[in-house]
């Protein structure tokens, strides 16, 4: 398993303003989105591409633009939405699929409720978007299901990540690619992560 921790000083800087417990809800639906274009950058650096000539105004040369076949972007509902919009910002064209899970309060074992996948998952990256990786029960669960409907090349992005939830990965998924913007210290006793963010759903759409 590939672990990307992404160490940019805009990153700590945003997720410190993320964590905070007084950050309002409208300003930590925007910081993920800031965030979430820095983390889309580097989740999508080994994209392919293929070369081509243009015609600048002065003369031609050669240059690289990205295969045709568009990318998939996974978010796991419901947090995972957040991180939509910076990848859609930087790929308007990729494809969307949906999926959705919510932990068990007590078993924290992922619940799966919707599932809408586009088609050619097994020709196209796929990026799973979901800012929290806790257990690793949900993300495990959608490597799963998106291996089963065909998707060969998988990326997990998310903001925070517990040692549980790496070490989960690597045993269910050895072949996956996980991009963080950081690796925080444990899980309490209820799943959370330490010290984390909080419920990433409740914050970004006020349920708290
Ligand atoms: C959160 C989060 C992940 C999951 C992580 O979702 O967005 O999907 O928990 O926990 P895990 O690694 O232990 O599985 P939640 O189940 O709270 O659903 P929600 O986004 O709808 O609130
Ligand atoms: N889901 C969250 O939103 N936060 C956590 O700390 C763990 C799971």
């Amino acid at each position: 398993m590939t672990i990307h921790v992404v160490d940019h000083p805009l990153v700590h800087h945003k997720l410190s303003l993320i964590r905070d417990r007084k950050t309002p809800g409208i300003l930590f639906r925007a910081l993920i989105e800031e965030v979430g274009l820095i983390l889309a950058a580097e989740a999508t650096r080994t994209l392919p591409t293929e070369s081509v000539v243009v015609e600048t105004p002065l003369e031609r040369t050669g240059s690289l633009r990205l295969k045709s076949l568009d990318p998939v972007l996974v978010p796991v509902l419901r947090a995972g939405l957040g991180l939509l919009p910076p990848f859609l910002q930087l790929m308007p064209t990729a494809k969307v699929g949906h999926l959705g899970l919510y932990r068990d309060h007590d078993s924290l074992v992922p619940v799966p409720y919707y599932r809408n996948f586009p088609p050619l998952l097994e020709a196209r990256p796929v990026f799973i978007l979901d800012p929290m990786l806790a257990t690793g029960g949900s993300a495990s669960e959608a490597v799963r299901q998106l291996k089963t409907a065909g998707a060969v090349n998988l990326s997990l992005v998310s903001l925070l990540a517990a040692p549980e939830g790496l070490e989960r990965l690597q045993r269910d998924h050895p072949d996956l690619t996980i991009v963080v913007g950081a690796v925080d210290r444990q899980l309490n006793d209820k799943g959370y992560i330490l010290p984390g963010l909080g419920d990433a759903g409740d914050r970004l759409f006020g349920t708290v």
